[in-house]
């Protein structure tokens, strides 16, 4: 990187723009009500980690929110690695938002005509090496996830209220992240990441019907575990659980591949990173690039 940081790059109707030339207008029901998708994708050495993979959650919950994709996904696509591009380094970090746009002064999303999409790239920001060495603190969440009919975790939706709220109460108790149960007290996932247990040499993560996003890093951890020969397994998890388990860690763009080493003071294992984290760590980040799709030639 060049001194360490690179300024951001932000796709916004039709140019790339500086930060601080990226304005979007308050009626906004994105930021109104919360109102549109995002994304949060990683970038290693110069490729977009599973593009296609994100594209598909992006529409798949657009659609569930009848919200149309401005430009269709092919153009989005494009922007993407146009962007990425842009901001010319091989390790990045992109955030796709397509919002319901302009609107009346209240909630209908029927006065919205012009979906928006902005894309922005920036620096990787992931758990420092001294975290990752010694495994971060977790804090069971009072707040619990919304059911799908509430509010379904699947979609990657602007409303990350729930979220905003787990993660403020881990940060206050002076954890890392929090713990997100759902309505039965079975184990959703982290605020921001989804959670994995070693169970008996069984690698075990809560379906996503418990209330998970439905990771793209998650999904690749399990197919590295298969491809390693870990037995690995989607069932409801509970704290208990993870109390009693080897090992625990986090997964998801954003935050990588993450280790706990503690859940409300108590210890997991042996307080320490654990060997089948260590191996699926390594296997993702030596796989991540040939997953992606190439936005430019190193
Ligand atoms: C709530 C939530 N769960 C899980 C994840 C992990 O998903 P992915 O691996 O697709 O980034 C994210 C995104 O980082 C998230 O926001």
């Amino acid at each position: 990187m060049h001194d360490g940081v690179s300024p951001m790059k932000i796709w916004l109707d039709g140019k790339v723009l500086e930060a601080g030339a990226a304005k979007l207008p308050v009626t906004d029901h994105g930021l109104l009500y919360g109102d549109g998708v995002f994304e949060g994708i990683r970038v290693f050495s110069g490729n977009v980690f599973r593009l296609d993979d994100h594209l598909a959650r992006l529409a798949a919950g657009a659609k569930a929110l009848d919200l149309e994709l401005p430009g269709g996904l092919s153009r989005i696509r494009e922007i993407v690695l146009e962007t990425v591009r842009a901001h010319g380094e091989p390790e990045a970090y992109v955030r796709l938002v397509v919002t319901r746009g302009e609107g009346a002064l209240g909630v209908d999303p029927t006065t919205c005509h012009d979906p928006k999409l902005f894309c922005i790239a920036s620096d990787v920001h992931i758990y420092p090496d001294e975290k990752l060495a010694e495994g971060i603190a977790l804090v069971t969440a009072s707040v619990r996830r919304p059911p799908p009919d509430v509010l379904d975790p699947r979609v990657k939706s602007l409303n990350y209220l729930n979220n905003v709220l787990a993660k403020g109460e881990a940060r206050r108790q002076g954890a890392d992240e929090a713990l997100l149960l759902n309505l039965s007290g079975h184990v959703a996932e982290a605020a921001v990441a989804n959670l994995f247990a070693v169970l008996r040499g069984e690698l075990v993560t809560p379906p996503v019907s418990d209330g998970a996003l439905e990771g793209i890093t998650r999904r690749t951890l399990l197919e590295l575990a298969g491809s390693l020969g870990i037995p690995a397994a989607e069932r409801s998890l509970t704290r208990f659980d993870l109390f009693a388990a080897d090992e625990v860690f986090l997964s998801g763009s954003g935050a990588g591949v993450v280790p706990v080493r503690s859940l409300d003071g108590r210890e997991i294992g042996s307080g320490r990173p654990g060997e089948v984290w260590s191996k699926l760590r390594r296997a993702y980040l030596d796989a991540a690039p040939a997953l992606g799709v190439p936005a430019f030639e190193l």
